[in-house]
């Protein structure tokens, strides 16, 4: 069991009908969590990573694929046992105040997975949410408190709490940053990195800051109009991405090392992405990218081996990067 991923998905697709026609916002995703991992998911806005991340827990029906959860069909698991599911996978949405109940007090919101659960007896629900908050950090002087009264980063650690309420094995947030001031996203992200250590369980969070993925995400993938562009081990795909997007998007991002930096190449991507109601044949890409030949526009690239180890969906995958090496 301890090489089951937390996460195995196929060809995970999810298509919204809407009067301008079909949204194909996740296109074919296949995505595979090892247990224990912290895997970041990554793209511009409307890539399709919250779809995605929604879709690999149920909470979007997807229009096809399938996904494994800790070994699991999912889809069976939450039909059989809705509870038992629940337990073992958490999602922190985007917004913590719009998740919560605004008339519950913090007590309150940490009581309610333990009194849905049957979890304990006043006492022992007592002593967890006492457990809960020192995991997270906040004072016991919170739990009086209702939701809009605190800071946003105390919001987002009472959310952070609630999900671990009952010990689950896989967390997904969504943007657990993007509400939050920038002075204490570096608290929150800490606070993920020692959970993980801590409680030993999976995270993926789903961010478009790639700064706070390169801090504490160990693999990640990086996706671009509802498909997966590239994926690997965060810090060799950050210091030699393959894909010609991931080195646009990671060219934006500054280095913490100043040796790193002086060099860094910038490569600018031109305009918006395309609709997803209308990707581009052959590349999704190949209308933004630097680097594209004729092939490129013609062939849809399939995920294959790189140099740093993980896997991009470029033709030109090793050569672009030489291509960048060679103009720098
Ligand atoms: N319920 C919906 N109906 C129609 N289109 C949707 C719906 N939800 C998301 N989309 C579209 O799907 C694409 C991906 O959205 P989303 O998953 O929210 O991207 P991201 O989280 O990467 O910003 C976007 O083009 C968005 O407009
Ligand atoms: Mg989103």
């Amino acid at each position: 069991m301890a090489d089951t991923p937390a996460i195995a998905a196929r060809g995970v697709k999810v298509h919204f009908r809407t009067a301008a026609g079909l949204v194909r916002a996740v296109d074919g995703v296949d995505l595979t969590v090892p247990a224990g991992a912290f895997h970041g998911i990554v793209g511009e806005s409307g890539c399709g990573k919250t779809t995605l991340a929604r879709a690999l827990i149920g909470l979007q029906p997807a229009t096809s694929g399938e996904v494994r959860i800790v070994g699991r069909d999912r889809a069976e698991w939450q039909r059989s046992d809705r509870l038992g599911f629940a337990r073992a996978v958490q999602f922190v949405f985007q917004d913590p105040l719009g998740s919560m109940s605004r008339r519950q007090t913090v007590g309150q919101t940490l009581e309610e997975p333990l009194l849905i659960h049957g979890s304990g007896n006043a006492v022992q629900r007592r002593a967890r949410i006492a457990e809960l908050l020192d995991l997270v950090a906040l004072p016991a002087s919170v739990l009086d408190r209702l939701p809009r009264s605190l800071s946003g980063g105390q919001r987002q650690r009472v959310a952070i709490a609630r999900a671990l309420a009952l010990g689950p094995q896989l967390l997904i947030a969504d943007e657990p940053l993007s509400a939050l001031d920038v002075s204490v996203r570096a608290q929150i992200v800490n606070l993920f990195a020692r959970l993980r250590d801590q409680l030993g369980l999976t995270i993926v969070i789903v961010a478009h800051d790639l700064a706070i993925v390169r801090e504490v995400c160990s693999d990640v993938t990086v996706m671009y109009l509802g498909r997966v562009a590239e994926e690997g081990a965060t810090k060799p795909l950050f210091a030699d991405p393959a894909h010609p997007y991931s080195q646009a998007l990671l060219s934006a991002v500054p280095s913490p090392d100043p040796r790193i930096e002086a060099v860094r190449p910038r490569v600018l991507l031109a305009g918006d992405p395309p609709s997803p109601r209308n990707p581009p044949p052959g590349c999704r890409f190949s209308t933004r990218c630097p680097v594209a030949e004729p092939a490129c526009r013609t062939e849809e690239p399939a995920l294959r081996a790189v140099i740093h180890g993980g896997r991009a969906a470029c033709l030109l995958a090793d050569a672009a990067r030489h291509a960048r090496i060679a103009h720098a």
